[in-house]
C-alpha cells in the first residue's frame, strides 16, 4: 500500500490541478491532500475566491483524491509524513527542490506543471471580462447620452 501526499491552496479549481492530482494518485493507492487553511493563505500572501471549507470540498470530491487535511502551516509536512505513513511526498516543480529535507522521510517529487493554466492566470481573465463589460456599458450609455444631448 503506498500513500502519497502532497499540499497546496487550490483555489478555482483547474485542469492543471487536476492533472497533477490525477499524475499523483497514479503512483500509488491512497491520495493525501493537504489543502492550505485560509489562515495559512494570509501568511503567504494569497488571497482566495473560495473559503477553506469550499476548496477542501471540491477538491475532496475528486475521484484520485482519498483525504483531504488541513495545512496550516510549513512545518507540518514532516509530522503529517510520519502521521499518515506516507511513501511519497509529491508536488509541482514550481516547488523544485523547496521540499528536499523531506527526502530522510520519504520519496520526493517534483511533477511538471500543465502549461498556460493558474489560479492567478484565471482570476486576471476573470477580471478582465469584468473591465470589458463595464466599457461595453459605458460605451452604451454614452451614446444614449449622445442621442439625447442631439434632442436638445
Ligand atoms: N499546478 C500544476 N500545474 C498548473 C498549476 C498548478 O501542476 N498549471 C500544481 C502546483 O504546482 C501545485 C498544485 O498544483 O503543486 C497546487 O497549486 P496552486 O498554487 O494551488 O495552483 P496555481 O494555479 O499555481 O495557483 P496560483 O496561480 O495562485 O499560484
Amino acid at each position: 500500500m503506498k500513500t502519497i501526499l502532497t499540499y497546496g491552496t487550490f483555489d478555482l479549481l483547474h485542469v492543471g490541478h487536476v492533472n497533477l492530482l490525477e499524475r499523483l494518485r497514479a503512483l500509488g493507492d491512497k491520495l493525501i491532500v493537504g489543502v492550505s487553511t485560509d489562515e495559512f493563505n494570509l501568511l503567504k500572501g494569497k488571497q482566495c475566491i473560495y473559503g477553506y471549507a469550499e476548496r477542501a470540498k471540491i477538491v475532496g470530491a475528486l475521484g484520485c483524491v482519498d483525504l483531504v487535511i488541513p495545512e496550516h502551516n510549513w512545518e507540518q509536512k514532516s509530522e503529517d509524513i510520519k502521521e499518515y505513513n506516507i511513501d511519497i511526498f509529491g508536488i509541482g516543480a514550481d516547488w523544485q527542490g523547496k521540499f528536499d529535507e523531506l527526502q530522510t522521510l520519504c520519496e520526493v517529487i517534483y511533477l511538471p506543471r500543465t502549461p498556460s493554466i493558474s489560479t492567478t492566470s484565471l482570476k486576471k481573465a476573470l477580471s478582465q471580462i469584468d473591465s470589458d463589460a463595464i466599457q461595453k456599458i459605458k460605451q452604451g450609455l454614452d451614446g444614449v447620452l449622445d442621442i439625447v444631448k442631439a434632442l436638445e
